[in-house]
């Protein structure tokens, strides 16, 4: 059996190294689906070989049925902008369930063997089940998004600390019983909502990631619990690969984990805001100004953000990129890391629209290109080419950004001066060589290949 969960581990870790590239992620998910497929046989086979009774049998049946069904159907029937959300359920799903794990173990069936894991894995299992169902509400709507703090909160969330350790301390020593247990599973499920509520919408993907983190750990202290090596290993996995991808995101927002989780920027819900009409030093152009800019170029840089998410204008990105390549005019796309509102955002909704990987440029690659390319058209972005994040003193101060300024020429296609989730001013708006072209991502793209097809027809 050893060796069958072994297959399963390898699966796994080949998985995660084929998640890498976009070309070969598909072909990771595959290969590390088949893992845990194996690696549930297997433990299927053990539960033969332990002479389960029936009704063990209609249990294990009957939870793979249901999860099973639940899980493909919601992976299928999701929205692609509703992803984060349904990770932060699944989330909340895999800490509640290896918390269960351990609440199993010490009501009585196998004797407490491992102390330590039992209270980490209750500790950090109820923490991540109650905090990522509170993130998944918030964005979803159901809990508002704004960071929600009431009278006492810091109180709260300090005694909920100093209870849910006392009862761990409890737990680990061995002490206790099935109270101090109760007691820590009860204290770190408030803790979770606590600690997610005052966090605003828009820090959200940073905190699901870290719950992320924390389910795989959760995940490898039930595998200690239980003596299952193949929990051990996949859990560390998920633990390991979720603080990187915490790291990364924090990094490319420039944003030390501590500064998100004791308070955002806030929802990251700007709607058309900031200064109604165009501000003074502002380049204001239609879209024959920039059709004619486009249809004249041998080179285009796109570079996407959260508003084309917003306002779903990927195909008609591609469209008119389609229509600029049957002119021989060389076209890519530049993807910061934090562009949108979720790790690889741009990535899946380009790939939505059949945007081949190759056109597809990373942060530094990009840059590179900028200072050869003939117009950048900014589609709905704004922090991760505010230059402003080149000097010290500002909310973006730090960020790596796309070297918009170096094309020879800039268009910037959104609806209004309005700020991006930073909430401060794009110092590119006010460059010489920058037009703004005032529509919704959707339109304006529809609008410039209209304008752009008799100059390239
Ligand atoms: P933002 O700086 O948030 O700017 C988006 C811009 O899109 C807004 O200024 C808005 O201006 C425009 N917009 C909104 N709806 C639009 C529509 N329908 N049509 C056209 N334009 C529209 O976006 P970004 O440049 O992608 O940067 C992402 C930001 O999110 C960064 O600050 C990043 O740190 C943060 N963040 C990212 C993540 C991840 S993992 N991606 C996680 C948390 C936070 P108008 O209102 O004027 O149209």
């Amino acid at each position: 059996m050893t060796i069958v969960y072994l297959a399963a581990a390898v699966c796994f870790v080949l998985g995660l190294h084929l998640m890498n590239s976009p070309a070969t992620a598909r072909r990771g998910n595959q290969l590390s689906a088949a893992g845990m497929v194996t690696a549930i046989a297997a433990t299927a086979v053990q539960v033969v070989r332990s002479g389960a009774t029936t009704g063990g049998w209609i249990a294990l049946g009957a939870g793979l049925a249901v999860g099973a069904i639940a899980g493909l159907y919601s992976a299928r029937a999701v929205a692609m902008t509703a992803m984060p959300q349904l990770v932060s359920l699944f989330n909340a799903v895999g800490g509640g369930a290896a918390a269960l794990v351990a609440l199993h173990e010490v009501s009585g069936h196998t004797a407490l063997s491992v102390t330590v894991p039992t209270a980490l894995d209750v500790l950090i299992g109820a923490i991540t089940f109650a905090g990522s169902l509170i993130a998944s509400g918030k964005l979803q709507g159901l809990v508002p998004g704004r960071p929600v703090v009431f009278p006492g909160t810091r109180v709260t969330t300090a005694a909920l600390t100093v209870v849910m350790l006392g009862a761990g301390g409890f737990v680990a020593a061995g002490v206790g019983g099935t109270a101090a247990i109760a007691v820590l599973a009860l204290a770190a499920t408030g803790f979770g909502v606590a600690m997610v509520l005052p966090i605003g919408g828009a820090d959200m993907p940073v905190v699901v990631s870290l719950l992320n983190a924390c389910t795989g750990t959760a995940v490898a202290m039930a595998g200690l619990v239980i003596g299952n090596n193949v929990l051990i290993i996949a859990g560390a996995l998920v633990g390991a690969s979720g603080a990187i991808l915490t790291k990364l995101m924090a990094d490319a927002m420039n944003r030390s984990l501590v500064s998100i989780m004791v308070g955002g920027f806030g929802t990251g819900d700007n709607g058309p805001s900031g200064p109604g009409g165009p501000a003074a030093g502002v380049r204001e152009i239609s879209a024959d100004d920039a059709a004619i800019q486009l249809g004249y170029a041998s080179k285009v840089v796109i570079v996407p953000g959260y508003g084309l998410a917003a306002a779903q204008a990927q195909h008609a990105a591609q469209d008119l990129v389609r229509l600029l390549e049957s002119h021989r005019i060389e076209v890519t796309y530049a993807i910061h890391p934090v562009a949108g509102r979720m790790p690889g955002h741009m990535n899946v909704l380009l790939a939505e629209a059949n945007v081949p990987y190759g056109q597809m440029r990373e942060l530094d690659e990009a840059n590179a290109e900028f200072p050869r390319a003939d117009v950048a058209l900014v589609v709905g972005a704004n922090d991760v080419t505010n230059p402003a994040a080149r000097r010290p003193g500002n909310a973006v101060s730090g960020m790596p950004i796309l070297d918009v300024d170096q094309a020879a020429h800039v268009i910037v296609l959104k609806r209004s001066m309005g700020h991006g989730y930073a909430g401060i001013e794009n110092e590119l708006y006010t460059n010489p060589k920058t037009g703004m072209f005032f529509a919704d991502a959707k339109a304006g793209l529809a609008a410039l290949s209209a304008a752009v097809q008799p100059l390239v027809g």
